[in-house]
Formats: C-alpha cells, structure tokens, sequence
C-alpha cells in the first residue's frame, strides 16, 4: 500500500493556539508512520502558515522561527501545499488528507474546513455547517433545544448590546434567573473567558471579560453537578458513542487553569453513575452529534445535576483536545482503542464522508 500524504494543521489564530500545539504533539507522535508520510503546518497566532520539520519543533515552541511558508492551495487541480523556502524557491507537497489539529476560531469553527472541500481535500472531523454551528453555543443550543434534551438556561448579549451598560445587563440577566450565573464567550474554548458570577456587582466585568474572547456573550444559570463527556466517533459501521467520562476539577469550575495547569484536577473513565445514566448521556450524545450534522469525531459535554439526576448538555466541541490530559483519546483508550488505531479511524473516515 502506498504512503498517504498527511498534513497535520496546528497552532492557528485562536487563544487555544498553545493547547492546539500539545494536541498536535500527541497527534503526530500517534500516528504510524509506516503509513502516513507526515506533513506538519504550524499556523502563527497572527495566521503566517510555516512548514514544520519535526515534533520536537512543535513542543519547544521553535517552529515559530521558520522564515519559509507552506500555504494550501485551494486550486482543486493541485490539492498540494505550496512550500516557499526562505530562499525563495518553491515546491510542492501533494496532500491526500488533512488532518485539523486547531483548536477555536478559524481552525474549529468551519474556515479551514472551507478551504480543505474548495481544495477538494479530505479531511478529518466536522464539516463546515457542524464545526460553525458548535464552535457557537447558541446555535448549537438551538438545534439541542429541539431534541428535548435539558440545558441551562440562559441570555446572550451581542458586543453592541454591552454599551447599554452595566445596569440595563443586570436587569436583562436578573429577569431571567438568579446568581450564581455562568458567563462565557459564544465562541471560545478552553474556559477563555468563562467565568462563575456569585453578586450582581461582578456581571459586568466578567460580561467585558468574555466579550474580549468572543463574537457574542452568553450568561447561563448554574449547574450544580458532575460534569460528564461522552467522545462521538464515525466508524464504517456506524457512528458510535465511547463510555462516559467525568471532570473532577481541582477548582470552583473547569477554568483554565484547573484544565491545564492544575495537576490535582482529575479525569476518570470509569465513574460510578446512577442506574441508566451512562446510557442516556450516550444516546444523547449521539442525538446531539446527528442533530448538528457532526461527522468524524466530536466530543459532547453534559452535567448531571445534583439534585434532579437531570443529563443537561453544555456544548459540543469538533475538535476535542488530544493532549496528555485529554478526554477523547482516553475515552477510546478505556474503550479498547489505543490512539494509534483511532488516529487510523479517523484518517480513514476522512475518505467516506
Ligand atoms: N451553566 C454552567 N453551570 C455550571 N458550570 C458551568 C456552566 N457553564 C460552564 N461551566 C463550567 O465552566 C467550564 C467551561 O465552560 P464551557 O461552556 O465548557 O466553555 P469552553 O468551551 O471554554 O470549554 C465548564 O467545564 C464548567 O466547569
Ligand atoms: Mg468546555
């Protein structure tokens, strides 16, 4: 069999720019290169696209400094990266496959899926509509709102709206429900601009906060409860739904630094749930994934509640995170599936779409 080309997209213009780079990471060292021949695309925070010789370049951060460019072209006939060396001279490197390694906006959220269907390139994951309407909860929100599946209540605020000030977001949220309330970007990722609001005194500030992360701002009511995942994989077979995994953050909620940097915040694969849970958290997965038109992989978050038992969905998230600490290829793992083999799904579902 022949080697396929593989090009692996990392970094990108998104705040999750350095949790893309551990996933790429973790991503390249998986993938069997007796299979693959593996192109890497480190994309700056200010969206320069460098060739990157090795994964090493990737975790000492070195791969900024290249001086040479790697662009996609989107000309269908070439379906090949467009290499400038710094000396000037260009080659190009037939792509077979893409592979989005990019976290958050403009890489999660449907661009880069654009120019992978003009280039007329298979790629992992979601496709244009799924990747923009989950990298949005309020879209995703609305199409889960149609299932029956709970969700926390919530108001959202466009940017514009906020210059109303700080009174008139007070009354529109406190019309609503109550304190403690969630307030987050529409479109971040990685808990950028999340946070838990206890006083009224304190919503305007966290409102500016995530208006800094995103296109529009949401405020939610609170959950008390787990917070469970469920990873989404297309097969041959069919779409399947791994086990139920749970966060036990080390913090008041999954900020970012009890995400990434928190050693004492903990993942488990096996929770003990109350009878049924687990099945319903993965039926709904997979309803969520259907009813967003999701395709490949996705990983979709839930809580449940403490006092009620209720499964609520909090958000969807295409290009879930592989790092060390990561839900999604430790929910294949527990399932039976080491990540090289999922790496090998993954890839190979690319080219059935
Ligand atoms: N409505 C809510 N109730 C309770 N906790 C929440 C709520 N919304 C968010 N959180 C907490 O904030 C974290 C980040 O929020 P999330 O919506 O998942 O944003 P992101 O896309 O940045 O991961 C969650 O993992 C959870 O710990
Ligand atoms: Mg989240």
């Amino acid at each position: 069999m022949n080697k396929k080309s593989l090009a692996v997209f990392f970094g990108g213009m998104s705040s999750e720019h350095d949790i893309s780079c551990l996933s790429a990471a973790t991503v390249v060292d998986g993938l069997d290169r007796s299979k693959y021949d593996i192109v890497l695309v480190g994309i700056t925070r200010t969206g320069c696209w460098l060739p990157v010789r090795d994964v090493s370049s990737i975790r000492d951060g070195s791969w900024r400094q290249s001086l040479a460019s790697a662009v996609l072209l989107p000309d269908a006939g070439e379906r090949s990266l467009l290499v400038t060396e710094e000396n000037g001279t260009t080659r190009k490197i037939r792509v077979d496959v893409a592979f989005p390694v990019l976290h958050g906006r403009f890489g999660e959220d449907g661009t880069i899926q654009g120019l992978f269907e003009l280039a007329k390139i298979p790629y992992v994951g979601c496709g244009v509509a799924a990747s923009a309407v989950c990298m949005d909860k309020l879209y995703a929100k609305a199409l889960v709102n149609e299932l029956g599946i709970a969700q926390a209540r919530h108001v959202a605020f466009t940017l514009k709206e906020l210059r109303n000030g700080e009174a008139y977001a007070q009354a529109k949220v406190e019309a609503a429900f109550g304190y403690p309330v969630f307030v987050k970007p529409t479109d971040g990722g990685s808990s950028y601009g999340v946070s838990r609001v206890d006083r009224r005194e304190d919503l305007f500030a966290a409102l500016l906060e995530a208006a800094s992360e995103g296109t529009r701002v949401m405020v939610e009511e609170a959950i008390v409860g787990r917070e469970l995942e469920c990873a989404v994989l297309s097969t041959p077979e069919g779409t399947k739904a791994s086990g139920v995994g749970e966060i036990r953050a080390a913090a008041e909620f999954y900020d970012f630094e009890a995400k990434y940097e928190n050693p004492a915040s903990e993942t488990d694969t096996q929770p003990v749930l109350p009878e049924g849970k687990e099945e319903e958290i993965r039926r709904d997965a997979l309803k969520i994934f259907n009813a967003v038109g999701g395709y490949g992989m996705a990983r979709v978050d839930f809580f449940l509640e403490k006092d009620t038992e209720r499964v609520v969905f909090n958000e969807v998230n295409t290009i879930p995170g592989f790092t060390s600490i990561s839900m999604y290829p430790m929910l294949w793992r527990a399932a039976g599936m080491p990540l090289g083999e999922l790496l090998d799904r993954l890839v190979d579902s690319a080219f059935y779409r």
